[in-house]
């Protein structure tokens, strides 16, 4: 397992690791998807040398009320389909929620309903408040991604409260 930088990975090992998301994703992890899972740190794991789980934390922020928390913003968690079920998918977690308890404000992510069950059980937490997007200064809902969002306190949260509004800032493709 190791945690390191983009600039820190070679273009073989970034080639590697795209081709990863992209078996881990059944194909679907698209080049916009890409861009997201860069500009931050990597979880990485191997079993004999080759790559079988991941997890990227990005820096964002995210508003609350009057809150705006430096946020490490967990994307490309995957593991090699023929390694799931051992639990790589938690060890990497645990290692990217280690360094989000040392960096950030909070962690936070956004996961489909069959992947819930994972990130509860890791101690994450559903968001239930309305999720919006700032564009140009202006608020927009994001009513697709309600129910989607977790998030993980750290010892810098301080009090929150998950039904409130939730803010983040632009990025193209999706927001969350
Ligand atoms: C989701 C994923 C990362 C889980 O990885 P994994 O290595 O199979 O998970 P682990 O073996 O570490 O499982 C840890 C625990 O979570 C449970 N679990 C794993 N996936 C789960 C899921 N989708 N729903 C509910 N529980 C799940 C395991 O049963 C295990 O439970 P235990 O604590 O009782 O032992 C993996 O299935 C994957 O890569 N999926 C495709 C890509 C994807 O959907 N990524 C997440 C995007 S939000």
């Amino acid at each position: 397992m190791r945690t390191v930088r983009d600039e820190e990975l070679t273009t073989a090992e970034l080639a590697e690791l795209r081709a990863f998301l992209d078996a881990a994703y059944d194909y679907e992890f698209g080049d916009e998807d890409w861009r997201h899972a860069l500009g931050g740190w990597h979880v990485l794991g191997s079993v004999d040398g080759a790559l079988v789980a991941h997890a990227a934390v990005i820096p964002r922020t995210l508003h609350s009320g009057s809150r705006a928390w430096r946020t490490g913003y967990v994307e490309a968690v995957g593991v090699r389909p023929d390694q799931r079920g051992h639990g790589h998918g938690r060890t990497v977690m645990l290692a990217a929620a280690d360094h989000l308890r040392t960096t950030y404000e909070l962690g936070a992510l956004s996961a489909g309903p069959q992947n819930w069950a994972f990130y509860e059980r890791l101690g994450w937490l559903r968001w239930t408040g309305p999720t919006f997007v700032e564009v140009n200064g202006e608020r927009r809902r994001t009513t697709e991604d309600d129910g989607e969002v977790f998030v993980l306190p750290t010892p810098a949260t301080g009090e929150f409260d998950q039904t409130a509004p939730l803010v983040c800032e632009w990025r193209s493709g999706d927001a969350w």
